[in-house]
């Protein structure tokens, strides 16, 4: 599993060794035209950051593993460190951030570990600190994530019944992983739970925080391996727009 995806230090799956999807990408080329800095969410030892920090950019990097930030500030280059900014603990309640102090926000792959829930009160603090105007990046592992194949009818009957997060599911016993010879390595690896996200269960979520919804896709993310692949819709992005102040004329 080592060349495409670098394992976390806090069993928290792995992290993508490049650049492997439309939304980072996006966020890299929308963030080297704004005026303030931007922020990477639970970015592991930093996925965009050093493109970031290269074309002059100011980031805060934040994950909740001190040491993977500890990682990414001693690979930085010394003449770059100025501009980077590292805030190690939790999205969801660990961190200080002033409002309407960054430009963009990307949150790759850690909303598969969250509930909706706690998905919507990471997106309101998103809110908050995102200027007017600016963009939110999310990236996860979709409904169409090859460990949900084989059980995809059960989320098709918890969203069809009303439930908040149709993808939460238990990795113990998943069939898909239970096919794979490192099976005990991958469960290690990761959390024992896991939500398939879906774009309309994101997109409500997204729109309930205030954000406009710009561009939202599946897509096949370039850093997976068998065990995670299905039809090509693995992936899934969303790119939200914090509203601007509306002015009424008189
Ligand atoms: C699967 S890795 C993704 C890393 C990277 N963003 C990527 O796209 O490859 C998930 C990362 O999210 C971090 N994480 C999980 N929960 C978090 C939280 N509540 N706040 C901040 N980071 C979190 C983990 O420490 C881990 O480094």
């Amino acid at each position: 599993m080592e060349s495409k995806l670098i394992p976390t230090l806090n069993n928290m799956g792995w992290m993508a060794a490049s650049i492997g999807d439309p939304y980072t990408q996006d966020f890299i080329e929308y963030s080297a035209t704004v005026a303030k800095p931007v922020m990477e969410i639970g970015a592991a030892y930093g996925v965009a950051a050093a493109s970031i920090l290269q074309s002059g950019g100011r980031i805060i990097v934040n994950d909740l593993e001190p040491y993977h930030l500890q990682v990414l500030y001693e690979q930085t280059p010394l003449h770059l460190r100025e501009k980077l900014h590292i805030l190690p603990g939790s999205c969801i309640d660990g961190i200080d951030m002033d409002d309407e102090s960054v430009s963009s926000i990307l949150c790759a792959r850690v909303f598969h570990f969250f509930d909706s829930a706690t998905i919507a009160k990471c997106l309101e603090n998103f809110y908050r600190w995102l200027v007017p105007g600016g963009k939110l990046f999310i990236v996860a592992d979709s409904v169409f994530h090859g460990m949900n194949q084989e059980i995809y009818p059960d989320f098709l009957d918890r969203k069809a019944s009303g439930h908040p997060t149709p993808g939460w599911v238990s990795l113990k016993n998943n069939p898909r992983l239970e096919a794979q010879e490192n099976k005990a390595e991958i469960q290690r690896a990761m959390p024992e739970y896991f939500n398939f996200i879906d774009i309309e269960t994101l997109g409500s979520l997204f729109n309930a925080a205030g954000f406009r919804i710009e561009r939202a896709s599946y897509f096949r993310p370039e850093y997976y391996y068998d065990v995670s692949l299905w039809d090509g819709r693995e992936g899934v992005g969303m790119i939200g727009v914090k509203a601007l102040p509306q002015f009424s004329s008189v």
